[in-house]
């Protein structure tokens, strides 16, 4: 049976290129998944509650095909598992399906054997407080993790740390908590963090300078995550790429992160409502992509706005300083600005 497949799928792929277009398109389903990986996901499935019956898909032989399984082309390994809510809750829509996709009960370590797996996506389901499993830090290949309000509790486990090809985490929940840090250095090839929400305010004043140490680091989301202590200096700024920090909704009781206006690649800056006070730097209006920045209800931060305004904003679409001590006239025209 295997060896039947080979040979067909040799045969498309000399179509392939002989003749490009036309035979290529049904390339997709030739991919057959690895039966190991095909065991793997269904002991998964056996731990899961799914009242929807979401998973139904999940049978027969090929599960490259089966819903939110994604393989390898070459060789049909699972790399890939998207079982995240797409009706996630929207207070502003009462009509919404939240819930309806929901998926429970626990994350089987099977999980453990997809050794290529690269993508897990399990936002917005309703693991009803169970802990990250600390096996997650084992899945070595693992690129994309989202358990973004997925129902986690506790404290994310630093077993995490452990995923050195990570590029993408998010674990914004409520109901998660961080007492430390310092595993996130193991995270060397993290672009993208986002931890909106999670209970940061017991990891003491370092985790600025741990973060710093990631220098792929582009977009950093630690919105409401009950952060203190002071941001405002930094020996050496070590994240040059970084294009999106997103750290409103803190308590950090600090002067202005001047360091800010050393990063060239910023294009948005939220820190409002952060309890920041004292001088906003005018290397701000120089910053030569910044396109977004709020710096709204800290209440304390001054500027002078004649000087501010001088500045070159060059890609400034969005501006929001209301409700600090601004003070002095606008230099006109503001030519860049559309008010
Ligand atoms: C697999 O092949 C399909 C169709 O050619 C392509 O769209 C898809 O991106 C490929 N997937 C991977 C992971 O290479
Ligand atoms: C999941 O959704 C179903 C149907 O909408 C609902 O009956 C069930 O209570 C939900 N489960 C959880 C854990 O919220
Ligand atoms: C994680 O999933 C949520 C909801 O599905 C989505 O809004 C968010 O952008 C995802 N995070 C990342 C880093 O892709
Ligand atoms: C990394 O994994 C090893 C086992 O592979 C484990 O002993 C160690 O505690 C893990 N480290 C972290 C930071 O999770
Ligand atoms: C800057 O990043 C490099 C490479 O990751 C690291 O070796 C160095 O310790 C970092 N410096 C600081 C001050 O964090
Ligand atoms: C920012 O740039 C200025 C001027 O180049 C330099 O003096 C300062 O040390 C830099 N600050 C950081 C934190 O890198």
């Amino acid at each position: 049976m295997m060896g039947r497949f080979s040979v067909s799928s040799l045969v498309v792929a000399i179509l392939c290129l002989v003749t490009r277009e036309f035979v290529c398109k049904g390339e997709t389903q030739l991919v057959i998944c690895l039966e190991y990986d095909r065991e793997a996901l269904i002991d998964l499935k056996r731990g899961l509650k799914d009242p929807e019956d979401r998973l139904s898909s999940w049978s027969g032989s090929n599960c490259c095909q089966w819903r939110g399984i994604a393989c390898e082309n070459s060789t049909g390994a699972v790399i890939g598992i998207d079982l995240h809510n797409p009706y996630p809750l929207n207070f502003a829509d009462s009509t919404s399906r939240y819930g309806y996709w929901n998926l429970s009960g626990d994350i089987r370590p099977s999980l453990l054997k997809l050794k290529s797996l690269r993508h897990l996506d399990l936002s917005f389901n309703k693991f009803q407080s169970i802990p990250v499993p600390k096996f997650f830090g084992s899945l070595k290949s693992l690129q994309y993790l989202n358990l973004s309000n997925a129902g986690f509790s506790g404290a994310i486990p630093s077993n995490l740390g452990n995923l050195s090809n990570l590029q993408y985490l998010d674990v914004s929940s409520g109901s998660l908590t961080a007492d430390d840090l310092e595993w996130m250095a193991g995270l060397g090839s993290l672009k993208h963090l986002e931890m909106n929400q999670v209970d940061l305010s017991m990891i003491g004043s370092n985790w600025l300078q741990i973060l710093n140490k990631l220098p792929f680091l582009t977009d950093l989301h630690l919105s409401g995550c009950g952060l203190s202590g002071s941001i405002s200096s930094l020996d050496y700024v070590n994240f040059t790429s970084l294009a999106v920090i997103a750290i409103g909704g803190n308590n950090f009781n600090s002067k202005f992160p001047v360091w800010l206006v050393n990063i060239s690649s910023l294009v948005s800056i939220d820190i409002s409502s952060s309890s920041l006070y004292g001088r906003v730097p005018l290397g701000l209006s120089q910053l030569p992509n910044l396109k977004y920045l709020d710096l709204s209800m800290n209440n304390d931060l001054t500027a002078s706005c004649f000087q501010l305004f001088r500045g070159n904003w060059k890609k400034i679409e969005f501006l929001e300083l209301g409700s600090n001590k601004l003070h002095g006239k606008l230099p006109a025209p503001l030519e860049n600005f559309a008010i």
